[in-house]
């Protein structure tokens, strides 16, 4: 049997142990990891002022897969410049990794608005404005000028579209959206156009769709089920998102895997939610999203078998009250396994 190592960084609030809860699952199933802790997030930040510098992040790509819970400070906890660790810990892991894909299925969940939908995000991960392109000048000057470029690269752009077309293909409602602003941002969205038309003509099997991203966020609410695969740019991704996961049950449900799929690096599997410091240590954590995103790295570890059983017992899973507690969310699902 294969032993896939996996590098763990629990991270802050509920993190630690909605991953500890993610890993409990995975060992029922019988897939052996060895697992290697990085303490890393605001709790070692506030500690250190450590972030992550390049060794650690060189130690970090050589895993099988890296596991994330939540990474950030308490609400109203001020002591951490806003983007320290936003830009300094994930994105440098998403960026210095090559995790190209942010990729994030969503299922609708009893009573939820998308309820017995099933559809994904693929997320162009490294690229838009989170490149960082931009700056200031004059700062803090009547005349002071803020510049935010938005990076869209052939390569970057086809790489994630070709993703996108292969996850369509794969599915049984073989249908791609691109959702973009293409009436505005005129140069980005002939690009991504022009890349989706052209990658399309190898996959004759997969329609097509172009949706404004303002218009997608009222079809996202009012006609779920027209979505299959959504393709789209890292900051409309980021929103698209959070949307996604409200309308399907809430982002507490929401999983994501952030992808190398050229295996250059480690990918990295973490919930959409956050640290939730006001639960945190009380088992009222709800650790599905860990669970589900458990499930996306069995995946990517090629535990086929292992990936499709859990995903399963997720989507069928109805957590009602037992949401709140941890524990018990966790032993219904071992219990179904
Ligand atoms: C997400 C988060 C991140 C993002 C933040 C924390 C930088 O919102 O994973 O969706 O914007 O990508
Ligand atoms: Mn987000």
């Amino acid at each position: 049997m294969v032993t896939h190592s996996v590098a763990v960084i629990g991270g802050d609030g509920i993190g630690p142990e909605v991953t500890s809860a993610a890993l409990e699952v995975v060992a029922a199933l019988g897939v052996q990891l060895e697992t290697t802790e990085f303490d890393l997030g605001a709790t070692r930040y506030l500690r250190d002022g450590f972030v992550l510098d390049n060794a650690t992040l060189e130690s970090l790509r050589s895993f099988d897969a890296i596991m994330l819970g939540a990474i950030g400070p308490a609400i109203g906890d001020t002591r951490i410049p806003g983007g320290t660790l936003e830009r300094g810990l994930l994105l440098k892991m998403r960026f210095g990794l090559d995790l190209y894909i942010n990729y994030r299925p969503f299922f609708g969940v009893t009573g939820s608005l998308a309820a017995g939908r099933d559809f994904a995000i693929v997320r162009e991960n490294t690229e838009g404005p989170y490149a960082g392109e931009g700056g200031t000048l004059r700062y803090g000057t009547p005349n002071e000028v803020a510049t935010q470029g938005s990076v869209n690269t052939r390569f970057g752009v086809e790489r994630c579209v070709r993703y996108a077309f292969e996850r369509a293909n794969a599915r049984s409602v073989k249908k791609v959206t691109l959702v973009h602003k293409t009436n505005v941002l005129t140069f980005a969205g002939d690009l991504w156009s022009r890349v989706v038309a052209e990658v399309s003509s190898e996959y004759p099997q997969v329609e097509v769709e172009y949706n404004h991203v303002d218009a997608a966020c009222i079809y996202l609410v009012e006609q779920p089920e027209r979505y299959s695969i959504i393709v789209t740019d890292n900051l409309f991704g980021d929103i698209l998102s959070d949307l996604a996961g409200s309308v399907t049950g809430g982002i507490g449900y929401a999983a994501s895997a952030n992808l190398n799929p050229a295996r250059t690096g480690a990918s990295l599997f973490e919930p959409v939610h956050g640290a939730a410091h006001d639960i945190a240590g009380q088992g009222r954590a709800n650790p599905l999203a860990a669970i589900s995103s458990a499930a996306l790295m069995l995946e990517h570890l090629e535990e086929f078998t292992a990936a499709t059983k859990l995903a399963q017992v997720v989507r069928d899973f109805e957590p009602g009250a037992s949401a709140l507690e941890t524990r018990a969310v966790l032993d219904a699902i071992k219990g179904r396994l």
